[in-house]
């Protein structure tokens, strides 16, 4: 008697994921590795940002989420945070125009309180701009922390709560991701991170549940649509299941 094709088979369904994740790491070290200073490094890094948003949107992909400062990045050193910023506020002021014309919304998820007015008024004006856009969303994850963002979730349920919006024992999941930043985004399928690092640095802990984790050995710099595309392959290759079993391979 046949199996009953419940699930695609691994391999079966070659569309995009909906949502890639980017954890872009190692410029520094790229830096480093060509005796440069760290901050050349991040330059490079935001050339590979510029390919990397035009490939994801050619190959259809609906959501690309990109860790581009966390938290935890204000401890670096003054210099090298000030060399950041400057790069931030000159890539959304040189390519916003290109962005909008491509029809890219920009979302921006992190903690915008305490941030310089000049950053959160580019932050609020690329929102506002390209929120009718529909062919893809560039999700910036800038001063973004996940525990910071669960924390901040928990606290505004808790003041519904005192307020008598919503009853304690109405919470749920849902109701907890509606509250975080990234709500009405669909949960990443898809989490790169390069440089070899094997960790999340606090980047969407709670999203990321079940999405496909691929590391690759290159420094940011280097990414480019090649590596767009063999990360995607890689997670062609996977099976996933979401806690439920796959009926054609019978496990
Ligand atoms: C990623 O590269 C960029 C940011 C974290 C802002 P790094 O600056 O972390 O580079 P490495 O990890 O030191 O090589
Ligand atoms: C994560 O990289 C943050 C970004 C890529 C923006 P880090 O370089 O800050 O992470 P750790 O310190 O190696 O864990
Ligand atoms: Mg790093």
């Amino acid at each position: 008697m046949p199996v009953p094709d419940l699930v695609p088979a691994k391999g079966d369904d070659t569309s995009p994921p909906v949502h890639v994740a980017i954890i872009m790491d190692g410029n520094g070290r790229w830096a480093a590795a060509r005796g440069l200073p760290r901050a050349e490094g991040h330059r490079r890094g935001v050339e590979a940002l510029r390919k990397t948003v035009r490939a994801s949107s050619d190959l259809g992909i609906q959501y690309l989420t990109i860790f581009s400062f966390s938290a935890e990045n204000w401890t670096r050193p003054a210099q090298e945070i000030n060399d950041l910023m400057t790069l931030v506020k000159r890539f959304v002021r040189d390519d916003l125009a290109d962005l909008h014309k491509s029809g890219v919304r920009i979302r921006i998820i992190g903690d915008r309180t305490g941030l310089d007015s000049e950053i959160t008024g580019l932050i609020a004006h690329a929102e506002m701009l390209t929120r009718e856009n529909r062919k893809c969303t560039l999700c910036v994850a800038f001063n973004y922390g996940s525990r910071q963002e669960i924390a901040r979730a928990a606290r505004k349920l808790a003041e519904d709560s005192v307020s008598g919006n919503i009853d304690p024992s109405q919470i749920d999941a849902e109701l907890l991701e509606a509250q975080l930043d990234t709500a009405g985004i669909p949960d990443p399928d898809l989490v790169i991170r390069t440089s070899g690092e094997q960790r999340l640095s606090n980047f969407l802990l709670w999203q990321a549940a079940y999405a496909e984790f691929v590391f690759m050995p290159i420094y940011w710099p280097d990414f480019d649509r090649a590596a767009l595309e063999e990360a995607i392959e890689e997670f062609h290759r996977r099976e996933r299941r979401f806690g439920g079993v796959n009926a054609r391979a019978g496990n």
